[in-house]
């Protein structure tokens, strides 16, 4: 896989301490434990970049790794959403912090939703896409966790949760599907990225 060269650049608890540098950001959702920071790490080739947790809602901040280039772009490590363990005021913190983020960002150029590849479609995920189909933010679904299936069951539950995509809307969305633990599908993200760096603003 090639390999990105990334660092921390900086977090933020509020949407107006991200600095405004005009760069690109390509950030990843999805519920907590999910993998959203398993995935970056994989996508960097660095193990402990961002920091990853058995424990659902590590991540609390919004974190921008910035890639090097010309020009050069961010990651963003979002929190997870649904975290049932937290309190409803931290809860509905994050919530807000992040659907700032997602509506408001000037420079997030594509959003990935993480879902786990073993789970039916979840009212969460779905409401979320929901809202940002409204909101008119671009994004793709990446299933993690695709090592925890047998090549069968994987098919069949990917091709279970597009069909429920296409219940909802007339094409699907781009779809990834990667496991961190074995280094899988982070190609097809990069070049995903790659592919939309070069369109016009
Ligand atoms: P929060 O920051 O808490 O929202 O979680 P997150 O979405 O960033 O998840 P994180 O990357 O911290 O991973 C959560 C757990 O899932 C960790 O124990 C990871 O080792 C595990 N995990 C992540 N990706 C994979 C994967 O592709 N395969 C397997 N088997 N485990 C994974
Ligand atoms: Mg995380």
């Amino acid at each position: 896989m090639k390999t990105l060269s990334a660092k921390f650049a900086f977090s933020s608890g509020k949407l107006s301490q991200i600095p405004r540098d005009g760069l690109r950001e390509f950030a990843f959702i999805g519920r907590s434990n999910v993998g959203k920071s398993s995935l970056i790490n994989m996508l960097t080739c660095q193990k402990g970049l961002a920091k990853v947790s058995g424990t659902p809602g590590k991540t609390r901040l919004i974190n921008h790794f910035l890639v090097e280039g010309t020009p050069g772009w961010y990651l963003v490590d979002l929190p997870g959403y649904g975290y049932a363990r937290a309190s409803k005021t931290v809860r509905a913190g994050f919530d807000r912090l992040i659907t700032d983020y997602v509506t408001k960002a000037d420079k997030l150029w594509f959003l990935f939703v993480l879902v786990d590849a073993r789970h039916a479609p979840q009212k969460i995920d779905i409401d979320f896409m929901t809202m940002l189909g409204e909101k008119g933010v671009p994004f793709g679904v990446v299933f993690t966790k695709a090592d925890k299936l047998g090549t069968n069951a994987l098919a069949a539950s990917i091709a279970n949760y597009k069909q429920s995509l296409l219940n909802q809307w007339e094409e699907l969305p781009a779809i990834f599907v990667t496991s961190s633990e074995r280094k899988t599908g982070g190609e097809d993200i990069l070049g995903f990225i790659e592919k939309h760096l070069d369109t016009e603003e």
